[in-house]
């Protein structure tokens, strides 16, 4: 300090090069270190899963139409059941799913910046809920995602329940007849939002007086179900599952020939049944309505860089 009182000029100068010289070094790695990352869009479509063979035809239509009105975005998967997940990568050929963590931190590391996360649920029940919660944590995580966004389930809004309730009417087998119900059955849960399946049957009935929704786990029970029809005078009905995929539940709890299933229930209280087993995502109907969510989803990530 003191010998540049002696000489200040010329070490005033020295030591502003040298803080111009740092700061220039600082900036450079700064840069360098990924501020300046290119944008990178993508989709994480997010099921339940399902290990039954075949029954994910419904995910691939999601993903076509998805890639149909969006072109060239970018779409990877994940499947939030661990039991599903565990039995696929332990089966005779041995498929690797990604849970809804791993995926997201495998884009975190591809350089996704924005990700819109699609949940493949039918009403924002627990496993929605959860995903949120996960999704939420990834976002804006030090250097991962700038925005992740989760995209509504099947069955959110009100619009959503009127063009669900078009979508499924229109989707009725078209070999049924006139006296004839179709029965949709979905999963149903003791959380809150199992509301969203008497709604949706307030709905179904301004389109159709014998179509009716039904659930395995939640309400209106399948004694609900066997009531109204009883006062309908039914003696047929289709029985098609409110489920994106026709898995487990559609195969053994609705079309099962064991003694609990909804066919066998139903035939013995004198209804013959045709189950048809076709996941909600199969139709191109119900498929539009998710795909507006993606795109809801992604709008939401906005433009920012
Ligand atoms: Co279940």
């Amino acid at each position: 300090m003191r010998s540049s009182l002696t000489r200040p000029g010329l070490r005033k100068i020295a030591s502003l090069i040298l803080l111009l010289g740092l700061l220039a070094l600082s900036q450079a790695a700064w840069a360098a270190h990924g501020e300046a990352r290119p944008e990178k869009r993508g989709v994480l479509l997010v099921a339940f899963g399902t290990s039954v063979a075949g029954a994910d035809a419904a995910y691939v239509n999601i993903e076509k139409k998805l890639k149909e009105e969006i072109p060239g975005v970018e779409v990877r998967w994940a499947y939030s059941s661990k039991i599903v997940r565990h039995k696929l990568a332990g089966g005779e050929k041995p498929v690797k799913l990604d849970s809804p963590a791993e995926a997201l931190a495998k884009m975190m590391d591809e350089d996704f910046t924005h990700v819109a996360v699609q949940s493949l649920q039918t009403i924002p029940g627990q496993e929605f809920h959860a995903l949120s919660e996960t999704a939420r944590s990834f976002s804006g995580m030090p250097k991962g995602m700038k925005k992740v966004a989760v995209g509504l389930p099947l069955l959110a809004t009100t619009q959503d329940l009127t063009r669900v309730a078009d979508a499924l009417a229109q989707s009725a087998p078209k070999e049924r007849k006139v006296g004839e119900a179709v029965v949709f059955v979905g999963h149903g849960t003791k959380h809150p939002a199992n509301v969203y399946y008497p709604g949706l049957q307030y709905y179904l009935w301004k389109k159709d007086r014998l179509a009716f929704v039904g659930t395995v786990e939640g309400s209106p029970t399948r004694e609900d179900v066997l009531a109204e029809l009883a006062e309908s005078n039914v003696k047929k009905a289709y029985l098609v599952p409110l489920l994106a995929v026709a898995g487990d539940h559609a195969h053994n709890d609705i079309a099962g020939d064991e003694p609990g299933s909804w066919k066998t229930v139903l035939t013995k209280a004198g209804i013959a049944c045709v189950p048809v087993l076709k996941g909600t995502a199969e139709s191109d109907a119900v498929a539009a309505i998710w795909v507006d969510h993606v795109k809801a989803a992604l709008a939401q990530l906005g433009t920012d860089k």
